[in-house]
């Protein structure tokens, strides 16, 4: 009866787990999809507990009590570091599946041998060799994002770096193709120990080639290195849930960072493998021509006068924490009758979905959030492009210049706009490193700043308040 009654509850966590990835897909039921999420994971908590089979309560207890201590703090951290964040989640993630793949290992080798059949010696490899590789892939990737002092940040690149990559990676497969074949062997404990080593240091060397930019996308593929570890685990321990999470989990990991890497136009092989973010020497001329600045009573005028206003956020936004700003903007110019929409890059900021979280926190209406391809047919009949904090994701230079690191990446057409104000602090480039076109060209001025002041300024100026 109790084994028929955690199946059902394995299956309906399973359901709810699948509600809760569709759920995200939106930022209209993303909560939804969250709350669907904890349910299932209480849920799959609480069944597994219920068995009759699982003792040591007290140290079970110990490890929620743990697990909220650090998890508390975790869900502290600012927007902007949710990448890293998330990073050390996944490391977690496969710490807990090499744990207790290792754990299983030693109590069946020790105790319960004839237990150790081949099928379960390969699926403990797997979910070792992914947990553990996981565990230090996602600390040097998060390293590497926080920027800390004594991880490089750009790519560290070295002669056959790929080969002696992927001969570590297959000396820890042909290890665990050796246990496969005597599990239960005298150098069993030595070939596992070595397997575990390998993988360890596969992760760090995954990740040293690869520059800070691709590290949200790496991140998602380490996201589903730890799904399929633990779809691993769940056959090690007969356990359907496991699978069924490990798989959705493993899959939904590959498929954001396809996207990804769709949106900013890299192949996966290049993210992997490519040493993005390296210095690129591009000619910067950037002395030769003006930029032109704006007041904010002159930009606030031709605002005025606008009919359609598309605001541009990017990374800056974020960094300046100017979305109520932003609100107090949006609300004075449709008050005046303007429309308004934001025109949301996939990769705009630091992670999938950064705008939308920004601007769903300040309660802009998810309508007037508009997906790039949709909004770039409104371009060419907006009156104001008001670009703020963005710089990549409205380069020109990614449709014409090939040299460009950006080249080919489908971009926010804000130099269609009849006129361009963007918001920056200086003259230094973006994400990229590169110069950016749109700031020189004739309609574009300039609003130097902090988002937040400028925004906040001009709100204020609309608003009645400002200078006059
Ligand atoms: P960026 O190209 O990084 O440009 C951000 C701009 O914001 C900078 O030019 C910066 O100029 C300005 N800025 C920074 N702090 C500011 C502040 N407090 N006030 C005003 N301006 C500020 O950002 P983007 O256009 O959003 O592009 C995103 C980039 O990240 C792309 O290259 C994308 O490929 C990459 N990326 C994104 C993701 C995801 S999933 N979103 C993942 C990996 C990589 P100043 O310093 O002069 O102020």
């Amino acid at each position: 009866m109790m084994h028929h009654l955690v199946q059902l509850a394995y299956l309906v966590a399973t359901v709810l787990f699948v509600f809760s990835l569709h759920g995200m897909n939106d930022p209209k039921t993303a909560r939804r999809g969250v709350q669907a999420g904890i349910l299932a994971m209480a849920l799959a908590i609480a069944a597994t507990w219920a068995q009759p089979s699982i003792t040591h309560h007290g140290w079970i207890l110990a490890a929620i009590i743990a697990g909220i201590a650090v998890g508390i703090p975790l869900s502290k951290v600012p927007l902007t570091a949710v990448p890293q964040r998330t990073a050390i989640s996944h490391a977690f993630g496969g710490l807990a599946a090499g744990l207790v793949g290792t754990a299983k290992f030693v109590l069946w080798s020790v105790y319960e041998p004839e237990e150790l059949s081949q099928f379960r010696m390969g699926a403990i490899v797997l979910e070792v060799l992914l947990g553990f590789l996981t565990v230090t892939g996602s600390l040097m990737a998060a390293g590497k994002l926080q920027e800390v002092k004594w991880i490089p940040q750009r790519p560290v690149t070295y002669p056959f770096q790929n080969v002696s990559n992927i001969g570590l990676l297959g000396l820890a497969v042909l290890f665990g193709v050796l246990l496969v074949l005597n599990p239960t062997g005298s150098g069993a404990g030595f070939l596992f120990a070595g397997v575990i080593l390998l993988a360890l240091a596969f992760g760090v060397l995954l990740i040293i080639p690869i520059g800070g930019a691709d590290m949200p996308t790496v991140i998602s593929i380490l996201n589903s290195y730890a799904g399929l570890s633990a779809v691993a685990m769940g056959f090690v321990l007969d356990n359907k849930l496991l699978i069924t999470a490990g798989a959705l989990d493993g899959a939904s990991g590959l498929i954001l960072s396809i996207m990804m890497c769709r949106a900013m136009n890299r192949s996966f092989t290049n993210v992997l493998f490519g040493a993005f973010g390296q210095v690129q020497a591009v000619a910067v001329d950037s002395e030769v021509r003006h930029y032109k600045p704006e007041t904010i009573e002159g930009a606030a005028q031709v605002l005025e006068q606008a009919n359609l206003v598309v605001i541009i956020p990017g990374y800056g936004l974020a960094v300046a924490q100017a979305q109520h700003r932003v609100r107090e903007l949006y609300d004075q110019l449709t008050k005046a009758g303007i429309t308004v929409k934001f025109a949301i890059h996939p990769v705009a900021g630091r992670m999938p979905g950064h705008m939308n979280v920004l601007l769903a926190e300040a309660e802009i209406p998810y309508s007037d959030l508009i997906e790039m391809d949709e909004i770039n047919a409104d371009m060419p009949q907006c009156d104001v492009a008001l670009v703020i904090g963005a710089n990549d994701v409205v380069n020109p230079a990614a449709r014409t210049v090939k040299s460009s690191p950006i080249y080919g990446m489908p971009i926010i057409d804000a130099d269609k706009a009849k006129t361009v104000f963007a918001i920056k602090r200086s003259k230094n480039p973006g994400f990229a490193g590169i110069d950016n076109e749109l700031y020189f060209q004739d309609r574009t001025f300039m609003l130097f700043g902090d988002a937040k002041a400028v925004v906040g300024e001009l709100a204020k100026h609309l608003a009645g308040g400002g200078g006059h």
